[in-house]
């Protein structure tokens, strides 16, 4: 592609558009699944039979259902066609002999009404046989219940690294999941049509997918399916693998019943059914020189994959590929493994593994930090990548150099140093008061590891009056990656944004895509779009050529017009060179393709060149603790953060903010409480709704909020010069957690490390805040690892006796286990 189609003169991307659907977002007018549905006459709504057994052999008598007016089939295994599988990797049952986790759908009821469906589910009975079950990380190490294949990043030697150390702590860092709680619960509508030909509208991320799972439920060819997804209300990772088993069930209905069926689980059955974030147990040694540079680290992570394997290998991955974050460490050792568990099966969710590596880096140095003697902000700073490093799994650090860039630019910005002296005074004479100013950085690599859906498709019309209709392989959750196509081919075909529009995402329009995942959307879909056009455009420009009289070279496109290179008085409208180009019979359509060049990457042994480039970010957090209720409030907020040239500068910073918040709702606020006791609700989700999962909402927002796009930062080869946002910026709220360990630290003694339960809830910051005090007060133990230097295991190793949860009294030690 030439140069100049790359830097178009007067581009609509880079303009500050206002998401498409923002209008009827707004007003309520935005239609989603289940709205289609329920306009469709003669519907049959699904309801699912839950288990209420963490894992039991069952046996199921549906004869009860028909008993109620309304039931028109109860679908049960027997009824599968092909596969009677909801996972691609062979180990879902969609209507299982073993419930594998409380809450785990067995059959599935249609009624004529969502009542009748739900009163027909009630009268189901099963019968348990119960197993025994698995509900911690601990259970399952415990038990050896592994799923998966381990993997292991290496590069240099951990062990002779941790020896040559001037320093070596070790510890464990344990923190819990998380539940996409997107807006719209999973969603399904499937029609039956009189060829025998299945359509599906789905809240999918992945409807190429969606396709094949259907295909193998019903052992039919996939051309046989169309999957439509027209926007989700939000998916966040949670509707890449798991909406397709929902799909099967209506697929599966209107096979039987010849009627249209829709299924939608409300909050508590999507919160009870569906995975989450991994949850990981981390163990960990670390070393570091005489002047903090980090020399080694060698670790363990096991995370909860679930009942099922789903997406956890390469989420799991992906954690390994993160855990440097933005540091340099020589030697290292990381070994990943999978537990099984009697949960939900875990699943991808914004950043996928990259939050759960990096949470373990910044987590260590947060804790060594003040046991070095050296402030936390210089510990981190001190330890970035340079130019010509690469990383633990053998990339290399393209534009390394950004990350000291991005930080001096957001200390600067953000008056870092004079708002820590403000600080140190306010703290100095507040003494239940207490404040912070945390930064931490990010880099995130982008691509997927698994290099087939590093590629993407896209179908452009050109209708006869000069309208525009963009189909693209991507899925709208929210994001604005419609938005950002409609700028993309409004920029390659030099047109106004008004002129183009968008179709909803379908299977037969652009066939075999990936999923809209890994933040990569708009990189993939944009470069297809952008073909396409190019390819029309170009045809174009010999039609426009012979009508100005100039060489087809010298035609321009801009802003709706078409002109000539030096002579831009002679112009024609976009509309009259169409209309020509079609009475020319000049096509006016395209397919387009693109695929993401350069990437390798060996998954056996975890060495390559897995991503595209790296995006980068840093974020500033302020706090404020109260030392009587561990309660805090996030003051104020600033973040760089490079999205390369930005394709639409008013959506990035709105997924910069939403990211944020979101991991900061991760780390502070969100608590998934399973039933851990041997009663009979054992393995039970305790938070099962709004009232007992608290998320982020106005009240959480932090009160100053300030981001901005890093400039002049344009990456050669992406489409125009951008750079993937979705994803990384989710990381930044690690500085609010940081910000959160260093206001504890105020109430504790020079050099006390603070280890901070996960999440970091007031509960949790309350129970830090005590342990500091002790600290402070002489408590012995508590204060005995203030010392740096030591060579043996520092406060760090206290981290076994806390981290996890913001722990009850109870089995919290008033003095913390530190240098046991
Ligand atoms: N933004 C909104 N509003 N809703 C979402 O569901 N999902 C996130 C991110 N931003 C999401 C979102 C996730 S997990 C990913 S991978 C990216 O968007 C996917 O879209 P993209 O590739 O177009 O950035
Ligand atoms: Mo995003 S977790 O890659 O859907």
């Amino acid at each position: 592609m030439s140069t100049l189609a790359d830097r178009p003169e007067n581009p609509v991307v880079g303009l500050r558009a206002a998401h498409e659907s923002a209008a009827l977002h707004v007003t309520g007018a935005a239609m989603y699944t289940d709205d289609i549905a329920e306009q469709t006459a003669g519907v049959l709504t699904a309801w699912p039979v839950q288990s209420t057994n963490a894992h039991a052999k069952v046996t199921i008598d549906v004869s009860g259902a028909y008993e109620v007016p309304g039931v028109v089939r109860v679908l049960t295994a027997e009824d599968v066609p092909g596969l009677n599988d909801a996972g691609i990797r062979n180990d879902e049952p969609l209507f299982p002999s073993e419930a594998m986790f409380y809450g785990h759908a067995l059959v599935w009821v249609l009624g004529e009404t969502q009542e009748a469906a739900r009163l027909g589910a009630e009268r189901v009975t099963v019968e348990y046989e119960p197993l025994p079950s698995l509900i911690t990380v601990q259970d399952a190490l415990d038990a050896q219940s592994f799923q998966g294949t381990p993997r292991t990043v290496q590069r240099g030697d951990a062990a002779a690294g941790l020896a040559a150390s001037a320093h070596v702590f070790e510890g464990v860092t344990e923190f819990g999941g998380q539940e996409h709680f997107y807006l719209e619960t999973h969603a399904s509508f499937a029609i039956r049509d009189s060829e025998g030909q299945y359509f599906i509208q789905c809240s999918t991320q992945h409807p190429t997918e969606t396709q094949d799972l259907v295909s193998h439920v019903l052992g039919i060819p996939a051309n046989e399916i169309t999957v439509q997804c027209l926007r989700m209300g939000g998916g966040f990772g949670g509707k890449e693998m798991q909406p397709h088993g929902f799909a099967a069930i209506a697929a599966l209905g209107a096979k039987l019943t010849g009627r249209p069926v829709r299924l939608r689980l409300n909050r508590t059955q999507d919160i009870t059914m569906t995975g989450k974030r991994h949850p990981f147990h981390i163990a960990w040694k670390v070393g570091f020189d005489e002047h903090g540079l980090l020399q080694a680290l060698d670790t363990t992570l096991t995370c909860d994959g679930g009942w099922s394997i789903d997406l956890s290998e390469p989420v799991l991955g992906r954690a390994l590929c993160h855990l440097d974050n933005s540091y340099w460490i020589p030697n290292v050792h990381a070994y990943g493994q999978i537990v099984k568990t009697n949960k939900t099966s875990n699943t991808a969710y914004r950043g996928f593994g990259g939050p759960q590596g990096v949470f373990l880096i910044e987590d260590i140095l947060g804790r060594i930090a003040p046991q070095l003697g050296i402030d936390p902000l210089e510990l981190r700073r001190r330890n970035f990548y340079k130019p010509g490093q690469s990383t633990p799994y053998g990339q290399l650090m393209k534009d390394a150099d950004r990350l000291e860039t991005i930080w001096d630019q957001l200390a600067d910005e953000a008056e870092v140093d004079a708002r820590r002296e403000e600080i140190r005074a306010f703290n100095a004479s507040s003494p239940h008061a207490k404040r912070a100013l945390s930064m931490t950085p990010i880099k995130f690599g982008i691509s997927f590891n698994f290099a087939a859906f590093n590629q993407a498709g896209a179908l452009v019309h050109v209708y006869k009056d000069g309208s525009i209709l963009v189909n693209h392989g991507g899925t709208e959750m929210g994001q604005g990656l419609h938005t950002k196509m409609l700028q993309v081919a409004a920029t390659a075909l030099g047109v106004e944004l008004h002129q183009v529009r968008l179709a909803p995402t379908r299977t037969d329009k652009v066939p075999n895509t990936s999923a809209t995942a890994a933040s990569s959307g708009a990189d993939l879909n944009g470069g297809a779009v952008k073909n396409a056009c190019e390819q029309i455009r170009d045809r174009l420009a010999k039609v426009a050529g012979r009508m100005l009289g100039v060489d087809e070279r010298d035609v321009r496109f801009g802003g709706g017009f078409v002109t000539a290179l030096g002579a831009p008085v002679k112009r024609v409208s976009w509309g009259e060179v169409v209309k020509a180009a079609y009475f020319q019979r000049v096509q006016l359509f395209a397919a387009g393709y693109y695929r993401t060049e350069g990437l390798h990457w060996n998954p056996e042994i975890m060495q390559g060149s897995p991503f595209k480039y790296f995006a980068y970010g840093a974020a500033a957090t302020e706090v404020e603790v109260d030392e009587f209720t561990g309660a805090y409030r996030v003051r104020r907020v600033d973040i760089v953060h490079d999205v390369g040239d930005s394709l639409s500068p008013m959506l990035d910073i709105g997924q910069i903010e939403g990211a944020y918040v979101q991991g900061v709702g991760w780390l502070t606020l969100e608590e998934l409480r399973w039933d851990t006791s041997d009663g009979p609700h054992r393995g039970r989700l305790q938070t099962q709704s709004a009232s007992t999962y608290k998320l982020p909402s106005f009240s959480e927002m932090p009160e100053e909020f300030h981001v901005r796009l890093f400039e002049n930062a344009r990456e050669e080869g992406a489409v125009y010069g951008s750079k993937a946002v979705g994803e990384p910026p989710f990381m930044l709220a690690f500085s609010a957690r940081e910000a959160l360990r260093d206001a504890v630290a105020a109430f504790g003694p020079a050099g006390h490390s603070v280890d901070l339960g996960s999440p970091a809830t007031p509960e949790a910051v309350f129970w830090a805040v005590r342990t500091a005090q002790e600290a402070a007060a002489g408590v012995p133990d508590a204060a005995a690892d203030g010392s740096s230097g030591t060579a043996s295991s520092g406060a760090a190793s206290s981290g076994t006796a806390s981290s996890g949860t913001g722990a009850p009294a109870s089995d919290r030690p008033l003095v913390s286990a530190a240098g046991d």
